[in-house]
């Protein structure tokens, strides 16, 4: 399990931080919104880290909060994430 936490955590920090640069270098309108979607999927995901540390998860439980995370992902890449690559497109830079 702290595997696959660890994978998630990286993968989650990573991506995000790549992604907050890159809105700030193309002055994305929306980047204190979208930045405050990131800060508040992360203090969930540390909230569920530690609540799945501390109490030794069966097998269906860690399960259940990999498709949680996994899940506000996808919507979030394909809802949010999208939309500054939408930004970008229609307002190439100079
Ligand atoms: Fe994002």
């Amino acid at each position: 399990m702290t595997n696959l936490l660890q994978f998630l955590e990286t993968y989650i920090v990573e991506h995000f931080a790549f992604e907050e640069n890159y809105m700030k270098e193309h002055a994305y309108p929306e980047y204190y919104s979208h930045r405050s979607l990131h800060e508040s999927f992360k203090r969930s995901f540390y909230k569920l880290k530690s609540a799945l540390i501390s109490k030794s998860p069966d097998i269906p439980t860690i399960l259940e909060a990999n498709k949680m995370v996994v899940d506000w992902l996808v919507a979030h890449v394909q809802k949010e994430d999208r939309a500054i690559g939408d930004y970008i497109s229609t307002h190439p830079q100079t």
